[in-house]
């Protein structure tokens, strides 16, 4: 179960639980801090390899996503900020024509991480922006500390997003607010992006580690049958029309009646027991 690591890529394991075998939740940090943890070809195949992992291994049942703090500065020099992610790495895209940027985009990272059929939490502290805010759009759930910002500055460098923001932040936000995010790349604190939707929960960054990793705890004591289930129903609201969702809905949601895990649920709630999940 050892989790793939490398040069620019942690991942720790933690238990859902002490008490029973409940699986664990990973904590995957991006770990490029001098640059703001910004997104180069490493660290997409490390984020490649860890979503592989991830379906792979049953005992793995949440994925937390985080950038790396900054490193102590040598002495005279300014600290660098926090980051979450600062963007793909624009240092790449110098010289860069279509044919290689498409090729590098096609069944990339960031669609990795959304297709993931577990759920994900997107832990921010601090910018993430362009590549950033679009690996925070493809986890289920963001939570934030109140220094982060958030923004699609691709504009500035005469681009649009390409890892899904025209599409996931729209969802997430609206048109109105998608099309003012990528028509003027500004940056949006913390607190005005979770009155528009962006992020679920915003806390200090002493709470968030505590805030996150509870949040993990809960779902990840879930059913993991009934979340997979669920995560690719609410998907269905975004690719499909309401008539179709709800019949997407109406079939999962029988078809649950035939897993073990309902009948546990049910008989642990007439019980005032706990379920012991059949699919942990
Ligand atoms: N790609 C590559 N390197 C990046 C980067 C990115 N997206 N974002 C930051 N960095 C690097 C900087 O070049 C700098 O490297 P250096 O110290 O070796 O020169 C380091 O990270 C620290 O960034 P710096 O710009 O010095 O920090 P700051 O506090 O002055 O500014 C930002 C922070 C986030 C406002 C600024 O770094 C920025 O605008 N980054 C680009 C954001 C962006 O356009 N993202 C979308 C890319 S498609």
């Amino acid at each position: 179960m050892n989790p793939p690591q490398s040069d620019v890529m942690k991942v720790d394991l933690h238990a859902i639980s002490d008490e029973d075998n409940l699986g664990f939740i990973a904590c995957m940090t991006i770990d490029r801090p001098d640059k703001l943890n910004a997104l180069n070809d490493e660290v997409l195949a490390s984020l490649k390899a860890v979503c592989d992992w991830m379906e792979a291994t049953d005992d793995v049942r949440v994925l937390v996503v985080t950038g790396a703090s900054p490193n102590a500065p040598p002495e005279g020099k300014r600290a660098k900020p926090h980051a979450f992610v600062a963007g793909a790495d624009i240092t790449e895209f110098a010289g860069a024509g279509s044919q290689v940027i498409r090729e590098r985009f096609k069944n990339n990272a960031v669609e990795a991480l959304w297709n993931l059929s577990k759920p994900t939490i997107a832990m921010v502290d601090g910018f993430a922006l362009g590549g950033g805010c679009e690996v925070a759009c493809s986890c289920d759930i963001r939570i934030a500390s109140d220094r982060s910002t958030f923004g699609t500055p691709e504009i500035n460098l005469g681009l649009i997003p390409g890892y899904g923001a025209t599409q996931r932040l729209e969802r997430l936000v609206g048109y109105g607010k998608a099309h003012e995010m990528i028509m003027t790349g500004d940056m949006v604190p913390a607190d005005e992006a979770q009155r528009i939707g962006l992020v679920n929960h915003v806390v200090t960054p002493e709470e968030l580690e505590s805030t996150v990793m509870a949040m993990a705890r809960r779902i990840g004591s879930k059913s993991s049958l009934a979340l997979r289930v669920g995560k690719a129903t609410v998907r269905a609201a975004l690719d499909e029309g309401l008539t179709d969702g709800v019949e997407i809905e109406a079939i999962a949601f029988a078809g649950l009646f035939d897993s073990e895990d309902k009948e546990i649920g049910v008989q642990a709630f007439m019980n005032r027991e706990t379920a012991v999940w059949k699919h942990r």
